[in-house]
C-alpha cells in the first residue's frame, strides 16, 4: 500500500516510528537506571519468565537480558520496532532466550501466575498507571515483581505552562506518593522508588534527537507532518530543560502479595 492510501493517523504512527527506530531507546531511561532497578529484584533464576511491556526496539531489554537469567519476552504495538528488537537481539546472540513479539499490553494473553518479572520503561501511561498495574498483577506469581517507569511530579505545586503540558499530554501524572500508594492500592508491596537521573533526558533521550531530527527534515523536505513531529519533539526538550526540577521518569518496583 503506497502512503497516499493511508489514513494521515496511519502515516503519523509509520513517520513517528521511523523517527524512533533510528535511536536505541524510545523513552528517556539508561542501561546504569535499567540496572539500578534490576538490582532490587531477588527471585530470578534460568526458569524465570520476564516480560518488557511497549519494549521498542529493546535497548533497556538487551541491558536487562545481559544480567537477569531466564526468558525474556518484550512486547510492543509497532511491528517495525520488534522487528529491529530482534535483529538488536541476534546481534547480541540473546536471540535463544530473548524474543520480541507484537502485541498489546491492553490485550495479554499469558496465564494467570505465569511471570516472575513484568518490566515496562516509559511505557505504561498508554494503558494508564492504575489500569496496567491492575490488569497486569494477574499474570505474576505471587512473590514476583513490577518494575515500571512513569511520568512524576516531584513537587506539590509546578508553574502552570508545565502543569498544563503535562494535563494535556497525560493527565494521570502524579506526585511520587500519591503514585506509591497506587501501586499499593492495587496489590503490591511497594519495594523501591527512585527518580531516574537526568542523564536519562539529556544525553539517552534528546541529544541523540539532534542529528535525527537533521536527518529527518531533510529527507522529508516541505512535509508538514514532520516540521510537526520534529517542532513538537524539540518543544518537549526544552520545556525539560527549563522544568525539570518539577517533574521526571521514576522507577517504581513493587512486589506482589
Ligand atoms: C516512550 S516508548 C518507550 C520504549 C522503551 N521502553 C524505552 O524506554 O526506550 C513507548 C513504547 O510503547 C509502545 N506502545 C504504545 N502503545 C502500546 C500498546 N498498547 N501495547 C504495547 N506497546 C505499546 C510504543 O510503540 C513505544 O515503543
Amino acid at each position: 500500500m503506497s502512503n497516499d492510501n493511508k489514513s494521515i493517523h496511519e502515516f503519523d504512527f509509520s513517520l513517528i516510528c521511523e523517527y524512533f527506530s533510528s535511536m536505541e531507546r524510545q523513552g528517556p531511561g539508561s542501561p546504569q537506571a535499567s540496572l539500578k532497578a534490576l538490582s532490587f529484584i531477588d527471585n530470578l533464576n534460568s526458569e524465570s519468565r520476564i516480560i518488557d511491556l511497549g519494549c521498542g526496539t529493546g535497548g533497556q531489554t538487551m541491558t536487562l537480558a545481559q544480567i537477569a537469567p531466564g526468558n525474556i519476552t518484550g512486547i510492543d504495538l509497532f511491528p517495525e520496532f520488534i522487528r529491529l528488537f530482534n535483529q538488536n537481539a541476534e546481534k547480541l546472540n540473546l536471540q535463544e532466550r530473548v524474543k520480541g513479539e507484537t502485541g498489546s499490553m491492553d490485550a495479554l494473553t499469558f496465564q494467570e501466575e505465569e511471570l516472575d518479572l513484568i518490566w515496562s520503561e516509559g511505557a505504561i501511561y498508554n494503558i494508564g498507571f492504575e489500569k496496567g498495574l491492575t490488569e497486569w498483577r494477574k499474570f505474576l506469581k505471587t512473590g514476583g515483581y513490577i518494575v515500571v517507569s512513569e511520568a512524576s511530579w516531584f513537587t506539590g505545586e509546578r508553574p502552570e505552562e508545565i502543569e498544563k503540558f503535562w494535563i494535556d499530554a497525560y493527565p494521570e501524572i502524579d506526585t511520587i506518593p500519591n503514585k506509591v500508594a497506587q501501586l499499593q492500592k492495587t496489590g503490591y508491596i511497594p519495594v523501591a522508588s527512585f527518580i531516574l537521573p537526568e542523564n536519562c533526558w539529556t544525553e539517552y533521550f534528546y541529544q541523540p534527537q539532534v542529528s535525527a531530527q537533521e536527518i529527518f527534515l531533510k529527507k522529508y523536505a516541505g512535509n508538514p507532518t514532520v516540521e510537526a513531529l520534529i517542532a513538537s519533539e524539540r518543544r518537549e526538550a526544552e520545556l525539560y530543560s527549563k522544568y525539570k526540577a518539577f517533574y521526571g521518569y521514576v522507577f517504581y518496583i513493587g512486589k506482589k502479595i
